[in-house]
């Protein structure tokens, strides 16, 4: 499978949303993520389901929307109408993870389930042949620009391990804070195949050559 790079719009221009998801279309992304914040799960406020409608017309990227929020299931409705490709609910800010995840896909969109980075491994695979993505935080979510923790990497190893028992039906393994191309080496090696950048690819001369740089990794490193 094909390493897919998704740049966070969250260090992107909020004055200019719509143009900033044109810009990384351009720029060849594989999708779009968009961080949805609720100032209680994680100390900062971001967009709701309006910003990923005007997103949705702007643009014809997948649209990867990662809660960071309490009580998620209430608002899955709001966001698939906006037009989310894929929602990612976080494991410790879900009542029933189950059935939240259940939902995400009768409403014909793909579900991902996050992890903190203090979160333990031993629980991920209760949920494997439950959800379509499994996002491994890289630093502790709430704002873009934090420093990576390669502590996390074990985590990743452990998913890539167990998902080779489920060989086509495994989950993608995406992470998400700190991503660069140091990083991201590291992330690919341990078994990544859905790679979040959020600072580092908007912060780029040219956005283009930064993700053909962090797609070639794949090659590097002889997947
Ligand atoms: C952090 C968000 C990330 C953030 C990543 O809570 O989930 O998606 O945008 O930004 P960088 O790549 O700058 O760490
Ligand atoms: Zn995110």
């Amino acid at each position: 499978m094909q390493l897919q790079i998704v740049p966070s719009i969250l260090s992107g221009d909020f004055g200019h949303l719509a143009d900033e998801a044109k810009r990384v279309e351009e720029a060849g992304a594989d999708a779009l993520h968009i961080d949805v914040m609720d100032g209680h799960f994680v100390p900062n406020l971001t967009l709701g389901p309006k910003a990923v409608s005007s997103i949705s017309r702007a643009c014809n990227l997948f649209l990867d929307v990662h809660l960071m929020i309490y009580n998620p299931y209430d608002y899955i409705e709001p966001f698939v109408k906006a037009g989310a490709d894929r929602l990612t609910i976080h494991l410790e800010a879900t009542e029933d993870v189950e059935a939240t995840l259940g939902f995400i896909r009768r409403c014909n969109v793909q579900a991902g389930l996050a992890f903190c980075p203090e979160t333990s491994e031993s629980i991920l695979p209760k949920y494997f042949d439950k959800c379509d993505l499994l996002l491994l935080m890289t630093v502790n979510p709430g704002f873009g620009g934090q420093e990576f923790m390669p502590e996390v990497l074990k985590k990743v190893e452990f998913a890539h391990e167990f998902s080779k028992k489920y060989s086509k039906n495994a989950p993608l393994i995406q992470v998400d804070g700190g991503i660069n191309l140091q990083t991201a080496k590291a992330c690919v090696a341990a078994g990544a195949n859905v790679l979040v950048s959020g600072s580092y690819l908007f912060k780029a001369k040219e956005m283009r050559e930064a993700i053909a740089s962090l797609k070639a990794l794949r090659e590097e490193l002889d997947f």
